[in-house]
Formats: structure tokens, C-alpha cells, sequence
């Protein structure tokens, strides 16, 4: 049997009103987000171009709680700082962002954040097993990193359980991310995930003129994790 987790489900306001960011994330985090996640593309490390550190900053105000700052960017290190002086708790680099990807989590650990590591689907979790001990949370992709809206890789499954029984007893989120709905939650929960990224899931239907549907949205994501 499996250990039961508290579930965290973490919207990315990726799939925001990006002329009215300030009120997504109160209007989330009112209606149940534990994180916020920001989702920061460069347009060189993936097709997209996003988030810098200024707009960071610029929303730290209006999160209460938790600001997950997931970094699709390379090189890294340059920005570490910047992203930490506006306020994330959490920053997340990519394994396959460079070649020193150890660094780069000593460096995140230095700034006193968390350190994340994510893991794009075509890498395999062997390539995060000496870096566990610096982490505290690991963050597996289950969609090609770039865009909201895409479907759930099931094929990462198995590497979710993997990471799982990596991971043992260390106090390490293990978050999931991309194409996450009330059908996949359930999949990715059951397989040892302990944090749900939603954009799409979360935002659809709703807006901050109309924040209920938000929380339906989230306590549907929850009911359906709890169930698996
Ligand atoms: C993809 C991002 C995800 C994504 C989630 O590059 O890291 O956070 O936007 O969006 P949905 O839930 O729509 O797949
Ligand atoms: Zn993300």
C-alpha cells in the first residue's frame, strides 16, 4: 500500500489572463492553490518565450503562499540570483539545461531557496540519482516542456514510481507536470506524485470576474487525486 500524501495542486498561470496576473493569483490561491507556478521559458531551452525575473517580482505581492518558479531556461546560473532577489521560494532548473547542473543546485541552495530539479520525457530518472540529496523537490515533465494544453505522456508513469522509490524517506516533493486533468491526476498520484502542476485544469472555464470555477476546478483535481 502505498504512503498517503498530502496532495498539493499547483496552478500554472501559464494558462492565465496575462493582462490581469496580479488578480489570477490572489483569485487561485483564494480558491484553494497551494503553490503558484510560474512557468519561465526563454525561447532557446524551448520554442516559448515567457516570464523574467522583473515580472517575478512584480507578483510576488500578490502570493500569499508558496511561488514555484520553474526555470525552462539555459544557461541558468546567470539568473539564479534574479529569480531568488524576486521572491520565489521554490526555483526549479532542468537536468539537461547544461553541464553542471550540480552547480547550478549548490548555487539555488546558496540564495536559501529550495532547490528543484526537473526532468524533461526523454531523460530517465537515473539522471537525477546523485543529485537527490540537494533537492527538495523533483519535478517530472509529462508533456515536451514549451507549451500549456498538451497531453499527458503516460509513458512517464513508470518513472514517477521510479523516482518514488528513489526518493525513500528524504522530505522531497515530487511534483508533476503537464497535461494534468481529473483523468491523469489519479494515474500520476498512484504512481508516487505528491504535487499536480495545472494550467489548463485549473484556468479553463473561469476567470477572476468568475473565480468559482476555479475552485471547482481544484477541488476536482484533489477529489480525483484522493481517489486514486
Ligand atoms: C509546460 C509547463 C507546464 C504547463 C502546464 O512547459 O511547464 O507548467 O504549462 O500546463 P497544462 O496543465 O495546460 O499542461
Ligand atoms: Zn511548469
Amino acid at each position: 500500500m502505498p504512503a498517503i500524501r498530502q496532495i498539493k495542486i499547483a496552478p500554472s498561470i501559464l494558462a492565465a489572463d496575462f493582462a490581469n496576473f496580479g488578480a489570477e493569483c490572489r483569485a487561485i490561491e483564494a480558491q484553494g492553490a497551494d503553490f503558484v507556478h510560474v512557468d519561465v521559458m526563454d525561447g532557446h531551452f524551448v520554442p516559448n518565450l515567457t516570464f523574467g525575473p522583473a515580472m517575478c517580482a512584480a507578483l510576488r505581492p500578490h502570493i500569499k503562499g508558496v511561488m514555484d518558479v520553474h526555470l525552462m531556461i539555459a544557461p541558468v546560473d546567470p539568473f539564479i540570483e534574479a529569480y531568488a532577489k524576486a521572491g520565489a521560494d521554490i526555483i526549479t532548473a532542468h537536468v539537461e539545461a547544461g553541464p553542471h547542473i550540480h552547480r547550478t543546485l549548490q548555487a539555488i541552495a546558496n540564495t536559501g531557496k529550495v532547490a528543484g530539479v526537473a526532468l524533461n520525457p526523454g531523460t530517465s530518472a537515473e539522471a537525477v540519482a546523485d543529485l537527490l540529496d540537494m533537492v527538495g523537490l523533483v519535478c517530472v515533465m509529462t508533456v515536451n516542456p514549451g507549451f500549456g494544453g498538451q497531453s499527458f505522456l503516460s509513458g512517464q508513469l513508470s518513472k514517477i514510481a521510479r523516482l518514488r522509490e528513489m526518493i525513500g524517506d528524504r522530505p522531497i516533493h515530487l511534483q508533476v507536470d503537464g497535461g494534468v486533468t481529473v483523468t491523469t491526476a489519479p494515474l500520476a498520484v498512484r504512481a508516487g506524485a505528491d504535487v499536480l502542476v495545472a494550467g489548463s485544469a485549473v484556468f479553463s472555464g473561469g476567470s477572476v470576474a468568475d473565480p468559482a470555477r476555479y475552485g471547482e476546478n481544484i477541488r476536482a483535481l484533489r477529489t480525483a487525486a484522493g481517489a486514486a
